[in-house]
């Protein structure tokens, strides 16, 4: 028999259990639980990652929906006891879902929500700060700060790049690549180039429109390309930054031959999914290439490091935190604990998954509606008509 799990229950008489494998931040979500009959009950264990039979455990003989997280491995096993204690929504408190089987969850009716649309700007915000942090060495000019090494100024100390006139590369231009892309040419004035399966017209209007505004003011435009293929930008960018959804093609897209044909003193970010990058043969290019950067958020054995990583001075590598500003996690959390209430209500899918600004509003109540659920259509759910 499973071990029992520390839990925090709120609303105890609430007419539907439903169950968060973490503490989330923000008590909105709570709230809007408790307002519309649910007792919440929230795991509590210390431990970072929950096994899948502790989630078991959670589930347990009744439980309406449950949220969450990215960690998770939400298969077979953890959907079919989902369905035997009368479950009917679940949502990863994340955008990305490659921790769930979908076609587990279509197989018991399970709705799979997810929480895009809140995210964007946050995580293209981290991406930017990884390519500044990167292209002017500030992770090691701060510990050389603080180990007490500055003894007055030198004209070769933690020199990096200057990034103006630069090329920027975007794998990946959807929302969060878009919105990248836009920070580091109207901050940095770099010439994008980008790939995309679709094409990108409104940041290519973008990059146009600020192109003619510079030189209307006597300065250089700045220019924009697609390209045809993933490896043209690892090839041509300066600064690149992956944001594709992880699937076979895009598996070690960045490998030992890519890293070959990439600039000597290019600078890599990676905010998506670690699995994207061969990681083993990335710790051997930063050896052979001290010039070559990386800002790395995700990594391929996550919460693990290829051996040698850590060691590197000209890798700068953070937890997985891309999503981690209040705003966004609050909303995160907010989304996903709609989701799940809006199937147990019965309520219709919202229409645009992306516009999620009206669930988002603490003055005025949530519509009524599951903000958005990926296996919609495969459970033919009704769409809102909002
Ligand atoms: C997501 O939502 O997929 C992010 O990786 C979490 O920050």
């Amino acid at each position: 028999m499973a071990k029992p799990v520390q839990v925090e229950v709120w609303n105890p008489n609430g007419k539907y259990r439903v169950v968060s494998t973490k503490p989330m931040p923000g008590t909105r979500w709570i709230n809007l639980l408790i307002e519309q009959d649910c007792r919440v009950e929230i795991c509590t264990e210390k431990k970072t990652i929950l096994s899948v039979e502790d989630i078991v455990a959670l589930i347990g003989d009744k439980c309406d929906g449950v949220i969450g997280q990215l960690t998770e491995d939400w298969g077979e096993v953890l959907f079919s006891a989902l369905s035997r204690a009368g479950g009917k929504a679940f949502s990863n408190m994340a955008v990305g879902y490659n921790n769930v089987d979908v076609n587990a969850a279509n197989k018991y009716g399970i709705a799979v929500g997810n929480t895009p649309g809140v995210l964007t700007e946050t995580t293209a915000e981290l991406a930017a700060s990884l390519s500044l942090a990167a292209a002017r060495r500030i992770v090691e000019a701060d510990e050389f700060m603080r180990a007490g090494h500055y003894d007055g100024w030198l004209p070769n100390l933690f020199v990096g790049n200057l990034l103006k006139g630069q090329t920027v590369g975007v794998i990946g231009a959807g929302r969060i690549g878009s919105a990248y892309a836009r920070m580091m040419v109207e901050g940095f004035k770099m010439n994008l180039i980008y790939f995309d399966l679709y094409q990108s017209t409104r940041l290519e209007k973008f990059v146009t429109a600020y192109g003619e505004f510079l030189k209307a003011n006597g300065e250089v435009p700045v220019t924009w390309r697609r390209a045809s293929s993933m490896d043209e930008v690892l090839r041509e960018a300066d600064v690149i930054s992956l944001h594709p959804v992880l699937d076979k093609t895009t598996f070690h897209l960045v490998n030992k031959e890519s890293l070959k044909a990439m600039k000597k003193d290019a600078i890599l970010i990676n905010c998506s999914r670690g699995p994207v990058i061969d990681e083993a043969a990335l710790v051997e290019h930063l050896k052979e290439n001290p010039m070559f950067r990386v800002g790395l958020d995700v990594f391929e054995d996550e919460p693990y490091m290829k051996p040698g990583l850590a060691d590197m001075k000209n890798a700068i590598i953070v937890p997985h935190i891309a999503s981690a500003s209040k705003w966004t996690r609050e909303g995160m959390a907010t989304l996903a604990a709609l989701n799940v209430l809006g199937k147990i209500k019965q309520y219709p899918v919202w229409a645009d998954p992306n516009r999620v600004e009206p669930f988002l509003d603490e003055n005025a109540p949530p519509p009524a509606a599951s903000p958005s659920i990926v296996n919609a259509k495969a459970l033919e759910l009704p769409v809102s008509k909002l």
